[in-house]
């Protein structure tokens, strides 16, 4: 049986506490980042189940081409040149009609306005209009490999030494094994989601269950190691145990 956390030597319970300490701020950062790079996806400050799918699906409700040759670029071309500048557009802007089609189109119609010189975007040039065309589809793979790998190993670890440590707080016990295992299961959940809303909008609130998840058992974790470390035993015994000290 290993020591409890309450009767470790104080050098053990000085390096729990300063790691438990960092991890804590650590947590506090990321819930921060994630407000500040997808709070904001969706134009208005706060997590919402719209920045996540905007995030990782994209808005896919069409590209800017299309958007403005609907609304405020309709009067510059007749229907059936616009037609084909969006149908160009949903195509995926395939390179082998600029020449033919699309550049006579953007002579004719648009580079009065949108040329090297003007101060709008040059769509004279093939990268910048095929830059419009494009549909916004959210986190490439490449990324979300990254991001993932890099989330699973190094967030294993810190799940790992705060479960190791709480281990030997005084739990009650299928609650406590159970307390353990769920970062570790919400955070895989976490990950596959991000994947799933990738191509499935529908399934953004898992992304956002799955942090709440593991914030919060890592907090009670986190919280119950160091009050089991510096309060005085009475105090929690009771609390986390239903014994009377
Ligand atoms: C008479 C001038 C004029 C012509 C002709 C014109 N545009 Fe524009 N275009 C503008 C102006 C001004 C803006 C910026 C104002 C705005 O965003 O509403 C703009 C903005 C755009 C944008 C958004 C650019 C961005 O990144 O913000 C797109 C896309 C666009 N035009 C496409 C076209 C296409 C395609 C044509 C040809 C069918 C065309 N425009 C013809 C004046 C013109």
């Amino acid at each position: 049986m290993m020591n409890t956390l309450f009767q470790l030597p104080m050098k053990y319970k000085v390096l729990f506490t300063g790691y438990l300490i960092t991890i804590g701020f650590g947590l506090l950062m990321a819930g921060a980042q994630i407000m500040l790079t997808h709070g904001m996806a969706d134009g208005k400050p706060g997590l919402s189940i719209e920045d996540i799918v905007y995030s990782y699906y994209g808005n896919r409700s069409g590209s800017k081409l299309e958007a403005m040759l609907e609304g405020a670029m309709k009067p510059m071309a007749p229907d059936d040149a616009r037609f084909e500048l969006i149908q160009w557009a949903r195509d995926g802007s395939p390179a082998e009609l600029w020449k033919p089609k699309i550049e006579p189109l953007i002579q004719r119609y648009c580079a009065a306005c949108h040329n090297a010189t003007s101060a709008q975007p040059d769509f004279t040039r093939f990268e910048n209009l095929k830059k419009a065309a494009e549909v916004d589809r959210g986190a490439s793979y490449n990324s979300l490999t990254r991001s993932s790998h890099i989330h699973l190993f190094g967030i294993a670890f810190i799940f790992m030494f705060m479960g190791w440590i709480f281990a030997m707080a005084e739990f009650p016990h299928p609650w406590q094994s159970l307390l353990i295992a769920t970062p570790f299961v919400f955070l895989v959940v976490d990950v596959i989601s991000w994947w799933l809303t990738k191509s499935f909008y529908q399934f953004a609130w898992l992304t956002m269950l799955g942090g709440i998840g593991y914030s919060l058992a890592s907090t009670v974790m986190l919280l119950t190691s160091l009050a089991q470390m510096w309060l005085p035993k009475e105090r929690w015994l009771a609390f986390w145990t239903r014994e009377s000290p």
